[in-house]
């Protein structure tokens, strides 16, 4: 089969069949195809579009075009489950939710991504701990697994090699934005973990991924779709992202944000909330529990007797980290030098946040990456961001900035009161309705067979 008669199908758009994109996506692996063929493909493929057949085509072989993880020789004893995000600002959900879902019997092999443009990188965050190795070798990888029974970890190279060089010529095609090419991307790599369930969070908002909320929940149901089609039972949550989840915004700050949710010391919020729900799902997914009650009650077991800490802990310490973290908390973290509040110039509640405006400012204090290669300041970034609907006052401010030097708190201060929408109204405004945390719940049929949602937007 020739490759340019792929091509040539694809540009005249014809559908192409299975055997077809398994041929090319073996080429593109294995280096039978130049950069200047993947351009072509993607481009016909950005302009023609796909069927769901072919997307599922497209994702299975992005799948295998590496190493599929194989769990069977270590004999765990509970279902592989991980979660997925398409990437927020403040949005550390998978530092609680991996070690919580292990606490609970799950075995969850979280491989994550670094920062990309305004939103944060699990990664990143895990970094901002001395000695935290994202790159174990296989042995610390299957053995952490095991027990604590959670790794958040990157991506090796020989997992769906494929992507790695489709994103990058994508990414200088402009052919990114394209729904087929999204999903077999997303999904090719985490399908390679090989999961009994997967749960999706596709964020929606002004600081998700896709700015246009159309576009966003077709990305959620052709996830979906694709997903289940290619074997793996998959929920998908849409989720709000119009303000950020946590209070916080930055690697250390996160990560400490984290440590106070799982030791207790913050016991609400909407990161809290997402985690629960997420964790919830997940557990149904993987029938470690028959109901949300039962799910519910296993969590917050899990959350009150310290569990979910010490696995995070016991995961840290095996990839390098210190044993003492919670202990010398502020040690190993650090702080950065400068830490200023930011006031608005007049009382007001805060009724908008330009979210990804406030992951560029992140960036712009050098807790992100402008390209490729640059380093990171982990002490870096935002807390106390004043949630939508924060009264906000000579006493309490938009935010706090964290920052490596004066110069830079002051470059940030006058974009980051433009990432606010204030009403100086205080009657009017203490009416307004802030979006739902959880917008949308597209359970797996699995799933909904055997519990009800309470998610009125829920769906099969
Ligand atoms: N994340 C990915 O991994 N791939 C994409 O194409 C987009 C977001």
């Amino acid at each position: 089969m020739l490759i340019q008669d792929i091509l040539a199908a694809k540009r005249d758009g014809e559908p192409l069949e299975e055997a077809q994109i398994r041929r090319f996506i073996e080429a593109v692996a294995d280096g039978e195809v130049g950069d200047e063929q993947i351009g072509a493909f993607t481009m016909a493929t950005y302009l023609r579009g796909m069927s769901l057949d072919e997307t599922v085509a497209l994702t299975a072989a992005t799948r295998d075009s590496g190493r599929v993880l194989d769990h069977g020789a270590l004999a765990l004893p509970g279902p592989v489950l991980d979660k997925h995000s398409t990437g927020g600002v403040g949005d550390p959900v998978s530092l609680i939710l991996g070690p919580w879902l292990a606490a609970c019997g799950a075995h969850v092999p979280m491989i994550s991504g670094r920062g990309l443009g305004h939103t944060g990188g699990t990664l990143d965050k895990l970094e901002a701990i001395p000695g935290y190795n994202v790159t174990p070798d296989r042995a610390t990888f299957e053995r952490l697994l095991k027990s604590p029974g959670v790794a958040i970890v990157g991506q090796s190279g020989d997992l769906a090699p494929a992507d790695k060089r489709l994103y990058a010529v994508r990414d200088v095609t402009a052919t990114v934005a394209s729904m087929p090419l999204i999903v077999a991307s997303i999904l090719g790599k985490k399908l390679a973990e090989s999961l009994d369930a997967l749960v999706m969070d596709v964020k929606i908002g002004n600081g998700a991924f896709l700015a246009d909320d159309v576009q966003t929940r077709a990305l959620a149901t052709t996830i979906a779709d694709v997903a289940r089609r290619a074997g793996t039972p998959t929920s998908v949550l849409l989720t709000d992202m119009n303000q950020t989840l946590a209070t916080s915004a930055g690697n250390a700050l996160e990560v400490r944000e984290c440590l106070d949710i799982m030791t207790g010391k913050r016991d609400s919020g909407r990161l809290l909330d997402l985690t629960r729900e997420l964790a919830v799902q997940m557990l149904l997914a993987g029938r470690l529990a028959a109901s949300r009650d039962a799910a519910t009650e296993r969590l917050d077991r899990a959350l009150g007797n310290g569990e979910v800490s010490e696995r995070f802990c016991a995961m840290v310490r095996g990839l390098g980290g210190p044993t003492d973290l919670i202990e010398r908390l502020d040690d190993h973290l650090g702080h950065a030098p400068i830490v200023r509040d930011l006031y608005a110039p007049h009382d007001a509640i805060v009724i908008g946040q330009d979210v990804k405006a406030l992951g560029m400012a992140v960036v712009a204090l050098g807790g992100g990456r402008r390209r490729a290669g640059d380093t990171i300041d982990p002490r870096v970034g935002l807390d106390r961001i004043a949630a939508l609907g924060t009264r906000v006052d000579a006493t309490t401010p938009l935010v706090r900035i964290h920052a490596a030097s004066e110069a830079d708190a002051d470059g940030i201060a006058a974009r980051l009161l433009e990432a606010f929408v204030l009403d100086a109204n205080i009657a009017r405004a203490s009416g307004l309705t802030v979006p739902p945390l959880i917008q949308e719940v597209m359970l797996d049929p699995s799933v909904a067979a055997s519990t009800p949602s309470p998610h009125a937007g829920a769906t099969s």
